[in-house]
């Protein structure tokens, strides 16, 4: 690239790129307008893709770091998906399987809104219970419930039955 073409926005990238901060490099280049899922636990990036129905044939501009180091923990993921915000319900589903995930949205290049995803104490409405035998898969108007009994690995309690689940029951249903 020539000296001209070298915008504000690259000298920025490249002051952040040699920062003594530990990461020396950007893995994927900034975006100018959309959402980062930055901070996804390692390994699970394409859970959130498959959280966000993102399959490839959309048509998104989409970019996926894996099992980067980061300052905080060792390793993560990051996706960053360009010229979409994401919906509340996408962001629920991603607090279970990334808790420690941050939700950042873009605009013009800038982060206009970060949120940390939040676990709460309680879940009602987003997974079901895996126990067949269990009232809230009865067909009565029984919503499913859960206790969040530990957030990382994820550990979830039936609220009406015995059933225990994890990060993997979970997924089967995204
Ligand atoms: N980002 C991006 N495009 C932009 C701005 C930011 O892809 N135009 C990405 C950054 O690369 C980073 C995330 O969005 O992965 C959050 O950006 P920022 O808040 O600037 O980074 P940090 O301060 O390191 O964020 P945190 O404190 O959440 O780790
Ligand atoms: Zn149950």
């Amino acid at each position: 690239m020539s000296g001209k073409e070298l915008r504000a926005k690259d000298l920025l990238e490249v002051l952040e790129l040699s920062k003594g901060s530990g990461a020396k490099e950007l893995y994927v280049k900034k975006i100018r307008n959309g959402s980062v899922i930055d901070h996804i636990s390692a390994g699970h990036a394409l859970d959130v893709l498959k959280i966000l129905g993102i399959g490839g044939g959309e048509g998104h501009i989409v970019s996926v770091a894996m099992n980067v180091s980061s300052k905080a923990a060792s390793k993560k993921d990051i996706v960053k998906v360009e010229n979409r915000e994401l919906k509340p319900g996408e962001v629920d589903k991603i607090a279970l399987i990334a808790p420690s995930a941050t939700i950042n949205i873009i605009r013009d290049y800038e982060v206009a809104e970060k949120t940390r995803v939040k676990l709460p104490e309680s879940i009602r409405g987003i997974v079901r219970c895996a126990n067949p035998a269990c009232v809230s898969n009865a067909g009565e108007p029984v919503e499913p419930k859960f206790l969040v009994e530990r957030q990382d690995p994820l550990r979830l309690r039936c609220f009406y039955c015995v059933r225990i689940m994890d990060k993997q029951d979970v997924l089967k249903q995204f």
